[in-house]
């Protein structure tokens, strides 16, 4: 398994960037795209600090059952704290055998936000989740990158990868960053990809929304202070890593005078399983 959300500090940033980014909008928007309703049964897999866990019980109510599993104790400990119910449990424990903590239990919704990253045997996990759903349950999966369909942060993507290049061989020589031309583009083929890999599982793609938001390169800046945050740059310590990112991004900023955002969008897949119609 990857490790970088057990390290305390990964789960302090992360807790500190939902605060900042507000997290209330974040649960609202998995009710909307799983189409949750009051009294459902819904599973939360990689919870974190159980904000979205929170939002979804209020949602549910009375009748309704939230679980929320994630592997950090330090998440989990902060999440019964922010979500005291009777019909809320959280759970230590590796998704991949979620089945151990709900047991025979079946969901209307089953959640994984973004964490689809984290998951290291994807095909498995679809497979139990399928079996964990009621008829007419809902898998939903949530995804976020950089636009890279919106122009001016595509430009930015550009840019900001050359500069990360470029900071990377001044400051270690010994190294060749070209790496970073191979890792994968967070573009619309690979979300395609995952599509694909969830349907050929057996589920249908039962909605697709995507909602947008700007960030500046401060908050951008902000959210890599998180050491969990380690697609883009290498195999670094976390305060080398700051480093680099820093110096790109604001070499990237000089250059590019006019840019004031930079648009991150987060696709929500609603999936069925194929058995319904
Ligand atoms: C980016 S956070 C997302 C948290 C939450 N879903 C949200 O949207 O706020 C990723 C989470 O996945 C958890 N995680 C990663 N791999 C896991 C695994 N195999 N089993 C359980 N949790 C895992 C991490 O501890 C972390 O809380």
């Amino acid at each position: 398994m990857k490790k970088a959300y057990k390290n305390p500090d990964a789960v302090t940033y992360y807790i500190k960037e939902r605060e900042y980014f507000g997290w209330r909008p974040r649960g609202e928007r998995a009710v909307k795209f799983a189409e949750i309703k009051p009294g459902d049964y819904v599973l939360d897999l990689c919870c974190g600090p159980g904000m979205v866990s929170k939002v979804i019980r209020e949602f549910v109510g009375d009748k309704g059952k939230v679980i929320g599993i994630d592997i950090s104790p330090k998440f989990i400990k902060y999440a019964n704290q922010l979500c005291n119910y009777p019909n809320v449990s959280f759970f230590k424990g590796n998704v991949e055998n979620f089945d151990t903590y709900t047991h025979a239990e079946k969901f209307d919704a089953i959640v994984l936000l973004a964490s689809w990253y984290w998951i290291k045997n994807k095909d498995q996990l679809l497979k139990k989740i399928k079996l964990n759903l009621k008829p007419n349950g809902r898998l939903l999966i949530s995804l976020s990158a950089d636009n890279l369909k919106n122009p001016q942060t595509h430009q930015f993507f550009l840019h900001y990868r050359n500069n990360l290049k470029r900071v990377i061989s001044e400051t270690f020589p010994d190294i060749d960053p070209s790496y970073l031309d191979c890792l994968t583009t967070a573009n619309e083929e690979y979300f395609d990809e995952i599509i694909s890999q969830v349907c050929h599982e057996g589920y249908r793609l039962c909605s697709k929304n995507e909602t947008k938001r700007q960030l500046t390169l401060a908050d951008k800046l902000f959210t890599y202070e998180n050491p969990a945050r380690t697609e883009w740059v290498g195999n670094f310590s976390s305060k080398v890593r700051y480093q680099i990112i820093k110096d790109a991004l604001t070499k990237t900023g000089s250059e590019l005078k006019n840019l004031q955002t930079i648009e991150r969008h987060t696709y929500y897949l609603e999936f069925c399983t194929c058995t319904d119609s």
